[in-house]
């Protein structure tokens, strides 16, 4: 008996369950920093560059092989390695799969922090002061609580089901997220020493543009943020009908992702200066703050000094993270889900409730072994296993898959020039472009 595989419904459900997949921490906090750390508009400019040369054409690869497919990435990149080897499509499918699970032991650990963060203001309102204090302040307990707290999350959506869980709390989060950050962007922009911060963000310093360091940090935030390299926007893909447009797709999600980035920047950089105005220090050696103690402290105190309003903006601020943090880890829940499911023909449930403990035993690994593990598994996934299984999507796209790939159909080809352009820079402008980047990584480790 062939059972009929859950699906999006809707075109636009699509596109906000991947642009949710895509808008993360990656936008919000990853790349307000490095623009910047590199150069302000210099990396706004370059990372455009990036996503438009490499990394839409590397989504694009991703969703095509899940919707050709109509399986999860296991199966599809099984699928479509066939005529060369099966087992190898099968190993990068596991590969990827490991990626996911990776990326989220230590994406869930991050997102507790911002849940915590946003029930903070909610405990201090409610008058439970030393409740709001233990929430705000980082502990190994509050790990333990957090953590868990969110992975449940997670699994609560995913176990619903791709229509059910995925694309309804996907269209219902993502338009809420759109108005708080741009509620957030209005009020702080409002705020004296914000103007200084537009600025910085704004002019680009075009002595920093050819330095590859910036380069490498622009491709590596491109391709986290719209979640290139794990399968999550191929297991997506595959929900849709086959044969659907995925040109115009991708433009959607990433021109989304894109804008939210760009707006996050304009919310984060002009903080930053409100908060010096108010006399922190925001510089520490000529670099702008980043990393945890912009957002769990810089951020806070800011919010702590602003009086009585400080305490809604923070509870906005954090909820925000914590739905943009929710609907990337459903993304990457889903891959190993829909393997299980399809692959091991486990329930839905089982599958959900098997992947929750593993990602729950990673993320306590790496909560337990927080100063040797958590930036080494960060610094795996956002340098070696995205660009690498980018680069293995180019490869099987353009060299590896035959049967059924209309980029390798010579009649089809013959008859639209402009997919017989595409289908060439898939097969070698990109995997030579991604290859010279990441030659450039390694050199510079
Ligand atoms: N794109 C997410 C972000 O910018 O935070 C991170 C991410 C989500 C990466 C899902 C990979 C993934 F499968």
């Amino acid at each position: 008996m062939s059972v009929t595989r859950d699906s999006f419904h809707s075109r636009i459900g699509f596109v906000l369950a991947a642009a949710g997949s895509a808008i993360g921490l990656g936008n919000v906090w990853g790349f307000p920093t490095q623009a910047a750390n590199n150069g302000g508009g210099a990396f706004v400019f370059v990372y455009l560059i990036v996503t438009v040369l490499l990394a839409f054409p590397a989504l694009f690869a991703e969703i095509y092989l899940g919707n050709q497919a109509q399986k999860n990435p296991v199966g599809a990149l099984e699928d479509a390695c066939q005529d060369v080897s099966k087992r190898l499509g099968r190993y990068a499918g596991l590969f990827g799969l490991l990626g996911a699970i990776l990326m989220l032991s230590f994406y869930s650990i991050v997102a507790g922090w911002m849940l915590s963060h946003a029930l903070s203001p909610l405990m201090a309102l409610l008058g439970f002061d030393s409740a709001a204090t233990w929430l705000a302040d980082s502990s190994v307990a509050r790990n333990l609580a957090f953590t868990p707290i969110f992975i449940v999350l997670s699994a609560l959506i995913i176990n619903r089901g791709v229509h059910s869980g995925i694309e309804r709390w996907s269209s219902r989060l993502m338009p809420v997220l759109f108005v708080l950050l741009i509620g957030l962007i209005i009020y702080i922009l409002q705020q004296p020493g914000a103007s200084e911060g537009v600025a910085m963000y704004l002019t680009p310093d075009f002595s920093q543009i050819s330095d590859p360091k910036l380069i490498i940090s622009a491709m590596g935030q491109a391709f986290f943020s719209l979640s290139i390299g794990v399968g999550g926007m191929m297991v997506y893909g595959s929900y849709m009908k086959k044969d659907a447009d995925i040109g115009k797709l991708v433009i959607s999600i990433g021109a989304l992702d894109t804008l939210i980035a760009f707006l996050a920047g304009l919310l984060i950089i002009p903080t930053l200066f409100v908060a010096q105005h108010m006399g922190q220090q925001v510089f520490i050696d000529g670099q702008l703050i980043g990393g945890p103690q912009l957002i769990f402290s810089t951020l806070p105190a800011l919010f702590d000094s602003m009086g009585d309003i400080g305490i809604y903006v923070s509870l906005v601020f954090f909820t925000l993270m914590s739905m943009a943090a929710l609907t990337s880890t459903i993304s990457s829940t889903e891959v190993p889900v829909a393997y299980l499911v399809e692959d091991k023909k486990y329930s839905r449930f089982k599958s959900t409730f098997i992947v929750s403990l593993v990602v729950l035993a990673a993320s306590m690994t790496l909560v337990f072994n927080f100063d040797s593990l958590f930036g080494a598994v960060i610094n795996w996934v956002n340098s070696f296993q995205l660009p690498i299984m980018g680069l293995f999507y180019f490869i099987v796209v353009g060299w590896i898959y035959k049967r059924g790939n209309q980029l390798a159909d010579k009649a089809l080809l013959a008859q639209k020039p402009w997919l017989k352009l595409w289908a060439n820079y898939l097969r070698f402008v990109c995997p030579l472009l991604l290859t010279t980047v990441f030659i450039n990584v390694i050199s510079n480790m």
